[in-house]
């Protein structure tokens, strides 16, 4: 072999998977359409494009600059790569009360408003895909989600079933001041001096917002699910 195809053959290899893993996935995320519902699969007809709820680009972008991803992932692998798809309070529900199965894989429309889909670089802590719906219908019942997230945040080993969390705590997205007329909606539950309150800055609100929006409680059009578990059911 000469030097040169030698010199090719190294960036042929490196620019094939530069192309499948950024270039392809960048075009195919970046100009996402409607999806076309048609009476047959999805019970009714219409377009299907889901918008997400709260400050979805701001917080993404707190989300990765304190490294998130790192420990989190935000994908509902496929069957054959792992068990996730049978997780009700990670992939959706077997029955969301109306007799729909919403479990499903990610795809593209679930990161729609974010600059970058962070899907994680490992599984050290859990699957947050679906974050929002587990704190509202899970952690926090019939309390705020927000307060759930904010104490989490601030002292992930706070609650005593979380004891032995490694989910590091995120103080200085947090700030102590005294106490203006009535206490902040939004003050933590921890003691602080006499007169004074630990209130969330505005980065710690977005990221917060950011984590509520990640849901998977909504049925997705039959042309995105490839859950085999549906496809039997349905067919
Ligand atoms: C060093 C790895 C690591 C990093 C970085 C990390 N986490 Fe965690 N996280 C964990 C682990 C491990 C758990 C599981 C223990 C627990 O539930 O507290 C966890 C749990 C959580 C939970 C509770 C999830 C659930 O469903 O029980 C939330 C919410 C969370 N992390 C948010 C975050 C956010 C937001 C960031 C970035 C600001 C972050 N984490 C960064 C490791 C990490």
């Amino acid at each position: 072999m000469s030097f040169r195809n030698f010199l090719l053959g190294i960036f042929a290899s490196f620019s094939l998977a530069w192309g499948m893993v950024v270039v392809y996935p960048f075009f195919k995320m970046r100009a996402l359409k409607p999806i076309v519902l048609t009476e047959a699969s999805d019970g009714k007809d219409g377009l299907y494009f889901p918008k997400r709820a709260g400050r979805v680009a701001n917080g993404a972008a707190v989300y990765a600059a304190n490294g998130c991803y790192l420990c989190h992932t935000q994908v509902i692998r496929p069957t054959y790569a792992g068990n996730d798809l049978y997780r009700e309070d990670w992939a959706g529900l077997k029955d969301n009360g109306e007799g729909l199965d919403t479990r499903r894989e990610t795809n593209a429309y679930d990161f729609e408003g974010e600059k970058f889909a962070q899907i994680g670089v490992s599984r050290l802590g859990p699957d947050l895909s679906n974050l929002g719906r587990r704190v509202e219908a899970i952690y926090a019942k019939g309390s705020s989600p927000e307060a759930w997230l904010y104490k989490h945040l601030y002292s992930p080993r706070g609650p005593v079933e979380r004891r032995k969390s490694d989910c590091p705590d995120f103080r200085f997205l947090f700030e102590e001041r005294e106490i203006m007329g009535n206490p902040s909606s939004d003050a933590l539950p921890f003691s602080v001096a006499e007169g004074k309150e630990i209130v969330p800055n505005s980065d710690a609100k977005a990221l917060v917002s950011y984590l509520l929006s990640l849901k998977k409680d909504d049925a997705v059009p039959a042309a995105l699910n490839f859950a085999p578990a549906k496809k039997k059911a349905d067919g």
